[in-house]
């Protein structure tokens, strides 16, 4: 969700700058813009709504020169998405230039009381208040940019990452973050900044992540420096980046989905990697480290969103069945403002690929403050929430570009997996010999999604079938309830069409009043101890004239006689089943929005990561 890049040194700034907003534009955005300072000291700030190359095509005779510059794409939160509302913004003289990424909560008190003072507005930003706030104070005060920042950033209540030129210092970057991400890659004699690493990877791997309340001060001819909200330095971390363009690019798939969905046999191997010793003992080191936190767990809380949910919903009954400790599952947006009740005794595992969704790390915050123990489950190496909890575990699925979550759905699922082995060993639960049979399976995972994969064909053809239902069905029982709820996510988010997920049982207290022929059912039924009754529920919607697709393992003899379509998965232990059973549920979301003409990778209204509430 917005993406924020920066650049000064020697080189021209635009192409980077641009190049960066690209790489960026797998998280979300309406608008896009850009601010130059050139070589006569003049700021030449560009800004459109649309897509990143449709600013492109405006500046192309537009005056572009300078070595320092910020760029922005939006995710318009105050303020429709129009060029007035894109970022950069400016002060009334247009010689302050500023982008953020985030939610200014008390910008309606704060412009008020610059109106009163004469503040002219332009756009309806929450945004805007800052750079103007940030004017006022210097203007009125006398005092340095600098010092202004660090003022106005006193008075805002919000989450924000920013960064910030001066036409009158050529030679200076200023940036701040408060709850939303920011990263600085420090070159040699160049300096970037990022939301994320993509932009700068391709020029440097050496980085500091910004912390809550600094401010980066980046000059030209000076080393970086970072300043806490106290004026003090601290310490400028930097750290070797481990993530090559290479994984940044498509790989000649049409669309990052399609590569995400293929490439889950290597990520899952290196989710797995080194964390199974033996081929039968899972040790995570996250739990070694902190086994007496563990072992005294009163109960697990989980709190994540979307997708990191549903994973969340399978590792409740993994932790459940196989390590014995009672377990909720909760909407991280709910739980921050609820009386969760957690307190030293609880152990709070947070899911998150992206590692920055706003409503997740405040749920950790929270955590923390009543004692709880926080474990994390993310993907990106460095994120907010990786260095907010206490230790956890990181999936290793490599960046995920789609929007819609694929390869991080399946190694959450495994990590969470893994996690309940662990557990189990831990707390005697599971037995040696059980824990070895499950850790096996868990070896075997990236081999079972080479073979699901190889329904591919299948699919595609059957995808042509249901182009044009306005809506479906999917259901689900025990572990692959939550898969239900996920498959109908990936369709609804990529192609558009309403679909609701169910356990399967549940469709007869309502959902079976809509079957009917316009609206099939897909069921997610491996052979398992529910597996007869899942038949029953099959049987339930034929008998009312609905068609049904069934993901069922192979061999199944019964559900092929009953149903419309079948894709068939390789036979896996239940608890693993979800992660197969995945893999068809993402190719047939894939296959009917790329036949809708949908933008698989960038779907209407989404965001990659939802760094505002
Ligand atoms: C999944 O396809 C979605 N795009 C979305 O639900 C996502 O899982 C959710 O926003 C949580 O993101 P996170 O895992 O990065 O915290
Ligand atoms: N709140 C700001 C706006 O609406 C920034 C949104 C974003 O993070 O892109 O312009």
């Amino acid at each position: 969700m917005c993406g924020i890049v920066g650049y000064i040194g020697c080189q021209q700034a635009y192409p980077i700058l641009i190049k960066g907003l690209h790489r960026l534009e797998y998280r979300g955005y309406d608008s896009a813009g850009v601010a130059l300072l050139d070589p006569n000291g003049k700021l030449n700030i560009y800004k459109s709504r649309g897509k990143v190359s449709d600013l492109e095509r405006f500046c192309e005779s537009k005056d572009i020169s300078g070595t320092l510059g910020i760029a922005h794409t939006r995710w318009a939160t105050h303020g429709e998405p129009n060029d007035i509302n894109a970022h950069p913004h400016f002060n009334e003289s247009g010689s302050l230039a500023l982008v953020h990424n985030g939610t200014i909560e008390n910008y309606a008190v704060l412009r008020e009381a610059l109106e009163e003072q004469g503040c002219v507005f332009r756009s309806q930003t929450d945004t805007e208040v800052l750079v103007q706030l940030i004017d006022y104070i210097r203007r009125s005060s006398g005092c340095t940019l600098l010092e202004a920042l660090r003022e106005a950033l006193k008075q805002v209540v919000g989450a924000y990452a920013i960064a910030l030129i001066d036409a009158e210092d050529p030679d200076t970057l200023l940036a701040a973050r408060r709850s939303s991400p920011l990263v600085v890659g420090v070159g040699k004699d160049e300096t970037f900044i990022g939301s994320d690493a993509s932009p700068i990877i391709e020029f440097t791997n050496q980085v500091v992540y910004l912390r809550d309340d600094e401010i980066a001060i980046i000059s030209r001819h000076k080393p970086l420096q970072i300043i806490d909200a106290n004026n003090h330095n601290t310490e400028v971390d930097i750290q070797t980046l481990r993530l090559s363009v290479a994984q940044l690019e498509k790989g000649g798939y049409p669309h990052f989905m399609l590569k995400e969905i293929y490439e889950q046999p290597n990520t899952l191997h290196d989710c797995i990697r080194g964390r199974i010793v033996d081929g039968c003992r899972v040790q995570l080191a996250g739990v070694q480290d902190n086994a007496e936190r563990f072992l005294q767990a009163r109960r697990v809380v989980i709190v994540a969103c979307g997708t990191s949910w549903h994973a969340g919903l399978i590792g409740k009954r993994l932790l459940q069945e196989l390590a014995g400790i009672p377990v909720t599952v909760e909407y991280a947006s709910e739980f921050r403002y609820s009386k969760p009740l957690v307190g030293p005794e609880d152990v709070v595992i947070a899911i998150s690929q992206s590692g920055e969704t706003a409503d997740t790390l405040a749920a950790i915050k929270m955590a923390k403050e009543s004692g709880a123990f926080v474990y994390g489950i993310c993907n990106v190496v460095g994120s907010s929430i990786a260095r907010e909890t206490n230790t956890g575990t990181y999936i290793h699925v490599g960046p995920e570009i789609g929007v819609a979550s694929t390869k991080a759905f399946t190694g959450q699922v495994t990590v969470l997996a893994m996690l309940a082995v662990a557990l189990g060993q831990l707390r005697g639960t599971l037995s040696t010999e059980e824990a070895a049979e499950i850790a096996a399976d868990i070896s075997r995972l990236p081999d079972l999604i080479t073979e699901a994969l190889q329904v591919d064909d299948i699919i595609k053809s059957l995808s042509s079938t249901y182009t044009y239902v306005h809506n479906f069905l999917y259901l689900g029982r025990g572990y692959n309830f939550p898969t239900a709820l996920e498959g109908a996510l990936k369709l609804k988010e990529i192609s558009y069409i309403h679909a609701e997920g169910y356990p399967a049982a549940e469709m007869k207290h309502g959902p079976i009043a809509l079957i009917d022929n316009e609206l099939p059912t897909v069921f997610i039924a491996p052979n398992d101890d529910l597996h007869e009754k899942v038949i029953s529920n099959i049987q339930q919607v034929k008998a009312r004239g609905g068609s049904v697709i069934a993901i069922v393992t192979k061999g199944d003899t019964a559900i092929p006689a009953i149903a419309d379509h079948v894709i068939e998965i390789p036979p896996v232990a239940e608890c693993l089943s979800p992660i197969i059973a995945a893999i068809p549920l993402q190719l047939l979301a894939y296959h009917i929005a790329v036949m809708k003409g949908r933008d698989v990778d960038m779907p209407r209204n989404l965001a990659k990561s939802v760094t505002v509430e």
